[in-house]
């Protein structure tokens, strides 16, 4: 299987002999604590780390469909920058990882995966980056298909994934002290770990933390399935049993010792039946165990004075470059090159990324003098709205069906407001990216939009407005345009915008936090 992967046969888990000073709890080092006296390695792990294994269905650099990859692909970096962890992320080996990705994998060797009464072959691979050891779930017949989802056999693709992990953990020589899950897609890891494997020793010791990227996507099916298809036994379907159907993410929430969303605000939201598409009742029964947590990007990689995506690149000292990256885009776009202000959205076409207001709204904007460029691929119905308004449009409106990164960079930076109208928002990154590129944000005031982006009224850095209505967008939209007027204003909103701090620091403590109570 997978023979584009180069093998090197790698011994279990070892790694070199190293000693190192470790402190006695992540959360002491990042109060400078002093550490204790240095601790010896035994076995490719070093004493007194705590041991985090992320378990999640994507990831940047390896393969990206959505803001997750994002988040797997930073915060175990962030976290691992702490000598106080080993941080572990599992992937499952899709085709679509591209060859460059691939040449970094290792094949470790393979093991059988039990899963009801199949018993599936389970390549492991490995690879290391910025301290960070990833492993690679390998099953062609699962994973060598275009894309990451949406086939008839998701559930059981990700139970096999999930179920893998778990059987891994011996292979690799690493048993994790948190199991850190994400999304319904990996949401059978924690169920198994509580469940099938919580006769064995060493499982016994691992806590679980379960943490929800979307509550829309909960991985429901139906009852039947699960003996036949999750291998689970009947004793413990109460777990995941609800509303008539088996509900991965709700068993998780159900197993795990916490759970976790992507911002305080969304936390509170999806207590609520209006935001948790039917969980409300389980998130309120759980809710003790529940931590919203923002949050952070790659600053390093988001930075307008070093991207090489963009035209010029530029600073808060010196924004020139910016009006390069300005009209650059324009003439890439076939817009008029000049002085008026670029609203932009980059964004998945779905409803719940607030396009109902969208297309209510923009043509009362569209007779100022401005332009708008959008960027996104999704629902067939939006795609036509905007492709049918850059036609009647000419000249003001540019609109992208595509999924284009280095695109995406030339637009954050190009543009001078960045609309994101979201419904509902958990987290959202854009608004962070956007604001790296000194385009300033206008959000609703929802999830991790409201956390992130404060009213430039309130002396904040974009502009919000709080009911689904396009009215309200409407008057932020018109602020911002005016203030794009007073040159000097709009000059500090953008340094305001580009200098708040989006990084993982502040997050990466809370998450030390929410280890330790997890551990607790
Ligand atoms: C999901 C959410 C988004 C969040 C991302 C990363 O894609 O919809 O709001 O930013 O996950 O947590």
């Amino acid at each position: 299987m997978s023979e584009s992967v180069e093998t090197k046969k790698l011994t279990k888990g070892v790694r070199a002999t190293v000693k190192k000073n470790v402190p006695k709890t992540a959360v002491e080092i990042l109060m400078n604590e002093k550490p204790l006296d240095p601790v010896y390695e035994t076995e490719g792990q070093v004493c007194g780390q705590t041991k985090i294994l992320f378990v999640a269905s994507e990831a940047r650099p390896f393969i990206a469909t959505g803001g997750l990859a994002d988040v797997i692909g930073s915060l175990p970096q962030a976290l691992a920058k702490n000598p106080a962890y080993d941080i572990r992320v599992v992937l499952p080996l899709y085709s679509d990882i591209k060859p460059d990705q691939r040449r970094k994998l290792s094949f470790m060797g393979n093991i059988y995966t039990p899963l009801a009464w199949r018993n599936q072959y389970c390549g492991v691979f490995t690879c290391v980056e910025n301290g960070v050891t990833y492993y690679f779930i390998d099953n062609e017949y699962y994973f060598k298909r275009p894309g990451c989802y949406g086939y008839y056999d998701d559930g059981e693709r990700f139970a096999f994934f999930s179920r893998s992990v778990m059987e891994i953990l011996p292979f690799v020589g690493f048993y994790p002290d948190v199991l850190h899950c994400h999304d319904w897609q990996a949401a059978l890891a924690a169920i198994y770990l509580k469940t099938v494997y919580n006769n064995k020793p060493e499982y016994q010791k691992i806590k679980a933390l379960f943490t929800i990227h979307n509550i829309e996507y909960q991985g429901k099916y139906s009852l039947d399935l699960l003996e036949e298809l999750f291998g689970i036994p009947s004793e413990y379907g109460y777990y995941l049993e609800y509303n008539g159907c088996l509900n991965l993410m709700k068993g998780a929430i159900e197993v795990s010792e916490r759970f976790s969303t992507v911002s305080p605000t969304y936390a509170q939201e999806i207590k609520t039946a209006q935001y948790a598409h039917g969980l409300d009742p389980i998130i309120r029964r759980n809710e003790q165990k529940l931590t919203g947590i923002l949050n952070g990007i790659d600053v390093d990689s988001y930075n307008c004075e070093t991207d090489k995506a963009l035209f010029a690149n530029y600073s808060t000292d010196d924004f020139s470059g910016k009006a390069i990256c300005k009209s650059e885009l324009q003439k890439m776009l076939g817009l008029p090159e000049k002085d008026v202000p670029i609203i932009a959205m980059i964004t998945r076409l779905v409803s719940h990324k607030g396009l109902e207001l969208v297309k209510a709204g923009i043509e009362n904007v569209l007779h100022e003098d401005l332009q708008f460029v959008l960027l996104g691929t999704g629902d067939a119905a939006y795609e036509s709205f905007f492709k049918d308004l850059a036609m009647r449009y000419e000249g003001k409106v540019s609109a992208n069906i595509a999924f284009n990164g280095d695109l995406s960079r030339k637009i954050y930076s190009g543009a001078d407001i960045f609309l994101m109208p979201s419904i509902s928002e958990p987290c959202g990154l854009s608004q962070m990216i956007a604001s790296r590129y000194a385009t300033v944000p206008v959000v609703r005031e929802t999830g991790g939009l409201y956390d992130s982006i404060k009213p430039y009224g309130a002396g904040g850095n974009g502009f919000t407005f709080a009911s689904c209505n396009p009215y309200d967008m409407l008057y932020v939209i018109h602020e911002a345009i005016d203030l794009y007027k007073n040159k000097s204003a709009w000059i500090e909103l953008m340094k305001k915008a580009l200098n708040t701090d989006f990084s993982w620091s502040c997050s990466a403590s809370e998450y030390a936090k929410l280890y330790e109570e997890t551990l607790a």
